[in-house]
């Protein structure tokens, strides 16, 4: 009977389109907005992010990361089981990106569907595909982080445009009768949903509101640094696992100072934490994948390596996943 599932391969995609802090900040000053190299770096620890082209959607980009992370895997589009997609950004309002992708990958009949949880979007979709999993619903799971946040930014609001990227990152996720997915901690609190949202929404042909993010970036801080913290030492404790066990830190991308100030509460070295946030910007539920597919292919974390996964963001979300490798 198998028990557990494990990550089989990892894949991700960035689309070509590098902007530079710099760049950003030039295009900006054009709208009169002004912002520099220096302020990003120094408050956000970002120095790049790709921006996906006028056409471009999130299954376009997740179908290069599944690509890559099948052939990781050993494993043809047809042995797929399961497809879940998380995805702020999905391609249309429905179906979901994840039936989108299904036909792109050139499958059918599996079942393929999207979670949104925003920037915990990743942890929430592992999550699920492990529990079915375990149950023996499915065998051989793609479980993608996918987004082309791009779209939602207000380019004259600074405080927000200069976070975020585009960008996907997916797992191959099977059945096994050795532990992978160690435990993992969910949770959600709607009280918070004004501080990160995209409050617009489609009525009567319409968009009612405005169809662009808008954050109060210091109030999710606060919350993040609180909850990532938590997060992790539940799932420790789940997983009847201590700090010392962790081997890689890999956190959701948005900031390296919440990034060094959780690894700094969890007592783990600075080596620890998996970092692309300099080059990748916040790329929401693609984050997590795309920073685990790069330090796998890095040749920073290896098999049988014990990582922690930390997702954080709009809902409020937040959620962590400790695995073996
Ligand atoms: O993905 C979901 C999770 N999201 C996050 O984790 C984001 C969490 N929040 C953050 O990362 C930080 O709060 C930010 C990076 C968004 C902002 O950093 P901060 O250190 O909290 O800066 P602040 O909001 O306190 O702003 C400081 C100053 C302000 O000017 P005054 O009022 O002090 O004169 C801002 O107007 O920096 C100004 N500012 C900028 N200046 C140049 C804000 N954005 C910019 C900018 N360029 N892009």
């Amino acid at each position: 009977m198998t028990l557990y599932s494990r990550i089989t391969g990892t894949g991700s995609y960035l689309p070509p389109r590098r902007v530079s802090n710099d760049e950003l900040a030039q295009e900006l000053a054009g709208r009169g907005v002004e912002t520099s190299n220096e302020w990003i770096v120094e408050r956000t620890g970002i120095h790049a992010r790709h921006f996906a082209a006028e056409g471009v959607t999130s299954s376009d980009l997740a179908l290069e990361a599944c690509r890559h992370a099948l052939e990781a895997a050993g494993r043809s589009a047809a042995e797929v089981d399961l497809i879940i997609v998380a995805t702020s950004t999905p391609d249309m309002v429905f179906p979901s990106s994840a039936a989108i992708l299904q036909h792109k990958l050139g499958i059918a009949g599996c079942p393929a569907f999207d979670v949104q949880a925003v920037c915990s979007g990743f942890v929430y979709a592992l999550t699920v595909a492990d529990a079915m999993v375990r149950t023996g619903s499915a065998k051989c799971a793609l479980v993608v982080g996918a987004e082309v946040f791009s779209r939602i930014l207000d380019f004259n609001d600074r405080t927000t445009c200069v976070l975020f990227g585009d960008g996907a990152g997916a797992v191959v996720l099977e059945a096994s009768d050795t532990p992978g997915i160690l435990a993992s901690d969910l949770h959600a609190d709607g009280a918070h949903v004004g501080i990160l949202c995209v409050p617009g929404h489609v009525s009567g042909g319409e968009v009612l509101g405005t169809p662009l993010l808008h954050m109060d970036g210091q109030a999710v801080f606060k919350l993040a640094v609180r909850v990532l913290e938590e997060a992790a030492r539940a799932t420790l404790a789940k997983a009847g696992k201590t700090e010392a066990d962790i081997d890689w830190l890999i956190p959701h991308q948005a900031n390296i100072r919440i990034m060094q100030g959780t690894a700094k509460k969890l007592k783990l070295a600075p080596e620890k934490l998996v970092v692309t946030v300099h080059e990748h910007g916040n790329t929401s539920a693609a984050s997590i994948p795309l920073a685990l597919d790069a330090a796998v292919r890095g040749g920073q974390v290896r098999t049988g390596d014990t990582v922690m996964l930390e997702g954080v963001g709009g809902g409020f979300t937040w959620g962590a996943v400790l695995l073996n490798l």
